[in-house]
C-alpha cells in the first residue's frame, strides 16, 4: 500500500497555499514571452569577475573556516561591517548583539512568523503586500488585519482606524509588517511624515513593526528617507535587509536587526531552521563589500534601473489605453498598474500570454484574494527595448478589451 501522506500532514501544511508568482513563472518559461513579472535583479549587471576574485581570495583567506559550519549569528566581520553600514544611514542605537544573518530576508521573514505567530493571531499588513511575507505569515495560520496603500505609502488614518477597532475587539497584533521604500509590489515609499506617525502609533499602542526593506538602497531618483529603524529605534522596530536587490541573491543572505529579548528568540528559531547561513558566501559578500565594490556595483544598478523604469513609464503613456493608471516609483523594480474599469486582470492573464507578455496578476498580493482590476509589471530583468515592446503588447490587449 503505497503511504497516504495527506493523512500525515499538519493542519499547517495542509493549509499551505503555492505562490502565484511561481506557478506563473512555470507558465512563461519560453524566450518567446517577454516576461515583466519576475522580480529578479538584471544579471547582466553581476560583475562576475569581482566575484570570482572575492571567492577565491575569501577561499585562500579563510579556507578552513569558510568551507566550516560558522556561529549561528553569522560572521563577526560581516556583521560589524554591515553595521557600521546602517550607521551611516543614522541607525546607532544597535550593538553588534542586535545584528544577525540570515539566509535572506525570506528567512528572517518566516523566523518572525514562527517566533510570534500562534494559529488565529493578527498581523497587520500593508493592502496589497509581498507575497511571500503573506506565505510566511499564512504557513503560520496568522489572520490578516489590512491596511490600505496609496502614493504616499501606509495609510496612517486607515492603519488607526484598525488600531482602535481591533482594541475595540480585545486583539493585540502580533505585528505591522511594512516595505516603507519601494513597496513590492506598488512601488510606492512611505512619507517621512508617515515614518513618524507611524512610530507614534506604535507607541502608543504599543506596537512591534517588522520593516522589511531590501529596495531603499535601489533609489534612483529624490533623496532618501531615514528608516523606521533610524526614526524609531529598536524598541519597536524589528528591520529585514538582504543582499538580494543590491547584490545577488544566489549568496542568499540578509541580515536582521533587532533588540536582545527578540534576538535571543530569532536565534533559537534560525538554529532550529538551518544552523546558520552559508559561510563562503558570507566571506565573499565581506569582501566584495570591503573592497567597496558593492557600493559601485549598486550604482551600476540604480544608473541602468533608471534608465528601464524610464522606458516603462514612456511606453505606458504610449501605448495603454484611457483609463488604465500606474505608480512612478524612485527606486526599486515595480511598477503597479490599474487596468480600465471591468477589465480583469486575472482572466486576462491566458491572453497575455498567447500575446507573448506576462506579468503578475494583483490578486496574487491581497491576502483575501479580492481585486481583479491590477497588476505588477516589473522593469528590472527586461531591456529598455523589450520593456517597450512588452508594454506595446499589452496596450493592445487592454485595447482590444474596451
Ligand atoms: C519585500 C520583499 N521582502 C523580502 C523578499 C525576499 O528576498 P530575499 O529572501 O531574496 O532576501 C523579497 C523578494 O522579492 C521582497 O520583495
Amino acid at each position: 500500500m503505497p503511504l497516504n501522506a495527506e493523512e500525515l500532514f499538519s493542519e499547517r501544511a495542509l493549509g499551505f497555499k503555492p505562490s502565484a508568482i511561481r506557478e506563473q513563472l512555470k507558465l512563461i518559461d519560453t524566450p518567446e514571452i517577454i516576461s515583466l513579472s519576475g522580480g529578479t535583479p538584471d544579471d547582466q549587471f553581476f560583475p562576475i569577475d569581482r566575484v570570482i576574485e572575492a571567492s577565491t581570495f575569501a577561499l585562500r583567506q579563510y579556507g578552513k573556516k569558510a568551507l566550516q559550519y560558522g556561529s549561528t549569528e553569522g560572521i563577526k566581520k560581516l556583521r560589524v561591517l554591515l553595521m557600521d553600514r546602517m550607521e551611516k544611514e543614522g541607525v546607532n542605537s544597535i550593538d553588534l548583539d542586535n545584528v544577525i544573518i540570515s539566509t535572506a530576508s525570506q528567512q528572517g521573514l518566516s523566523l518572525l512568523a514562527q517566533i510570534f505567530v500562534n494559529p488565529g493571531d493578527t498581523v497587520i499588513v500593508e493592502e496589497p503586500s509581498y507575497i511571500g511575507a503573506l506565505q510566511a505569515c499564512a504557513s503560520m495560520q496568522a489572520k490578516f488585519c489590512t491596511v490600505a496603500l496609496d502614493k504616499d505609502g501606509m495609510r496612517m488614518d486607515a492603519l488607526e482606524d484598525r488600531l482602535k477597532e481591533l482594541q475595540k475587539a480585545h486583539i493585540r497584533p502580533k505585528f505591522i509588517y511594512t516595505i516603507p521604500n519601494f513597496q513590492n509590489p506598488v512601488g510606492v515609499t512611505m512619507t517621512l511624515e508617515r515614518r513618524k506617525k507611524l512610530i507614534e502609533l506604535a507607541n502608543k499602542y504599543d506596537l512591534l513593526i517588522v520593516e522589511d526593506d531590501p529596495y531603499g538602497e535601489v533609489r534612483f531618483e529624490g533623496e532618501p528617507i531615514p528608516s523606521l529603524l533610524a526614526l524609531g529605534g529598536k524598541d519597536h522596530v524589528v528591520a529585514l535587509r538582504t543582499f538580494s536587490k543590491i547584490s545577488f541573491p544566489g549568496l542568499r543572505l540578509g541580515w536582521i536587526v533587532a533588540r536582545k529579548d527578540i534576538m535571543d528568540k530569532i536565534v533559537l528559531g534560525k538554529q532550529a531552521a538551518d544552523l546558520c547561513s552559508p559561510s563562503l558566501t558570507q566571506y565573499i559578500a565581506y569582501e566584495f563589500i570591503s573592497r567597496g565594490w558593492l557600493d559601485e556595483y549598486v550604482a551600476v544598478v540604480r544608473r541602468e534601473y533608471l534608465k528601464k523604469k524610464n522606458a516603462m513609464i514612456s511606453a505606458l503613456e504610449q501605448y495603454f489605453p484611457a483609463g488604465a493608471s500606474w505608480t512612478n516609483p524612485q527606486g526599486g523594480l515595480f511598477v503597479w498598474v490599474k487596468a480600465p474599469e471591468h477589465i480583469d486582470t486575472t482572466a486576462m492573464f491566458p491572453e497575455a500570454i498567447s500575446a507573448k507578455v506576462a506579468y503578475v496578476t494583483g490578486i496574487a498580493f491581497y491576502p483575501h484574494r479580492d481585486d481583479n482590476c491590477h497588476m505588477r509589471l516589473s522593469f528590472s530583468p527586461v531591456d529598455p527595448e523589450h520593456i517597450t515592446e512588452g508594454v506595446h503588447r499589452l496596450g493592445d490587449l487592454l485595447k482590444s478589451k474596451i
